[in-house]
């Protein structure tokens, strides 16, 4: 469900006219709207509401300030990943108490910070990052609380380079070094090693993997309780998956139906950290077609977004609906829409069904709210696109489009040579 829809053949954000921001802003950009993000939310809130759980918005899918102000305003907390996810955190005055970090790689720097602005907890990813926190929590005369993420060998049926609770991928730590570290929590005297984080991978529109990955959460919780270790909290971590062409996931209150049985039993504080299923489906890639090709072989509309700034179909063949802005009953043909970028990888959809377009005409590609301008970046010294985003009725630009000043910032040429 999303606020993108037709009226009277025009592709309306709400209650705005697409074409008439397009005209004003210029193409690309990216194209949120408020009332689908807020929908999202409280999909996921009210299926869980039971549990009374902590929503961490996973950032990495979608870190623009308003975004995340947004979501914050209505009581999220946020996921993040990197020291710069909790700089925008801290710009958006996210309560620091409903911060959780993951990542295989935080730097001491990272952690320092984290430290000092007092988070909910560390996603700990491996007994030297544990190390290290414990060090850092000493030099600073702090304590700080980890969960311990287990990787629960339990592969996701999603694209291999987002299924992460493998035995092969580098997330995580297997159950029984995870079982050691809770037994000789003693040894790590500045840190409540208080919970464990478990996500599977990403775009799973399934619910057994989530639930064989609970099922081996819980057996490991019940296995340490039994040995007097106090768990507090369990995060379940992100990964529902979204509609973008032809998939049937899950809805938010079938996913909650599955598995608030099996938590509630557990009696733990829960923390969920979706960002796709809040911010995919609230927002679109507004493209103008700057040439029509037509070769023997194929048809090609050659449009002014690329590669660079969505990367999902070159990355990993996703697929994103491509919908004309005004709805036309021209020919239809199967079309190639590619971006300038010089490369063949360089698409945003491949052999699709689209009406003739011509030069000027906008297109947008669908859901692409997560993951979207998050991995969009500079390449061929492209400026990334601004973002937009519709709030009752009016629209607000939430992201300028960066100039060529912006391309060339921080730059120097060694005198050497000038
Ligand atoms: N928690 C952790 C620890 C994660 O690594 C991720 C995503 C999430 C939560 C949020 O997952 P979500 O609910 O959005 O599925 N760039 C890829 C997706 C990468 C996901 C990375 N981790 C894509 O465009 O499909």
């Amino acid at each position: 469900m999303h606020h993108f829809k037709y009226r009277n053949n025009r592709l309306y954000c709400e209650s705005v006219d697409i074409e008439t921001i397009a005209e004003e802003v210029g193409t690309p950009f990216y194209l949120y709207s408020y009332k689908t993000l807020i929908d999202h939310y409280r999909k996921i809130r009210d299926a869980f509401k039971g549990l009374k759980p902590i929503i961490c918005f996973s950032m990495k899918s979608n870190s623009n300030l308003s975004v995340c102000r947004a979501l914050v305003k209505q009581g999220a907390g946020l996921d993040i990943v990197s020291g710069g996810e909790l700089f925008k955190a801290q710009k958006i005055k996210a309560d620091p108490r409903k911060i959780v970090y993951a990542s295989v790689g935080k730097t001491a720097l990272e952690i320092d910070k984290a430290l000092r602005a007092g988070i909910l907890f560390f996603n700990v990813e491996s007994v030297p990052e544990l190390i290290m926190i414990e060090k850092l929590c000493a030099r600073l005369k702090k304590r700080a609380k980890v969960a311990i993420r287990v990787n629960p060998g339990v592969r996701a049926d999603t694209h291999k380079y987002i299924t992460t609770g493998t035995k092969e991928n580098k997330f995580g730590i297997d159950e029984n070094t995870a079982a050691s570290i809770f037994r000789q929590r003693e040894k790590f005297s500045h840190l409540d090693i208080v919970g464990i984080h478990i996500h599977i991978g990403s775009q799973i529109t399934q619910r057994e993997p989530f639930i064989k990955a609970l099922k081996k959460a819980s057996v490991l919780i019940r296995a340490l309780r039994a040995q007097g270790v106090k768990i507090d909290y369990l995060n379940i971590g992100g990964g529902l998956g979204i509609i973008y062409h032809k998939e049937r996931p899950q809805t938010a209150k079938e996913f909650a139906k599955a598995v608030v049985p099996l938590l509630k039993k557990l009696d733990v504080k829960l923390i969920l950290e979706p960002g796709r299923f809040i911010s995919g489906n609230s927002g679109i890639l507004v493209t103008r077609v700057l040439y029509v090709k037509r070769s023997p072989s194929k048809n090609f509309m050659i449009v002014d977004a690329g590669m660079n700034d969505l990367m999902r179909p070159s990355l990993y063949s996703a697929y994103h609906d491509i919908l004309p802005i005004r709805r036309s009953r021209a020919t239809r043909r199967k079309f190639d829409v590619v971006g300038p970028i010089c490369e063949s990888g360089d698409f945003l959809a491949k052999e699709r069904i689209l009406s003739q377009s011509d030069e000027g005409d906008y297109l947008a590609a669908m859901g692409a709210g997560a993951y979207g301008f998050s991995m969009s970046s500079n390449y061929n010294a492209r400026p990334r696109v601004a973002e937009v985003m519709v709030i009752n009725g009016s629209y607000y630009i939430t992201r300028n489009r960066e100039s060529y000043e912006d391309l060339i910032r921080g730059e120097k040429i060694p005198k050497v040579l000038r």
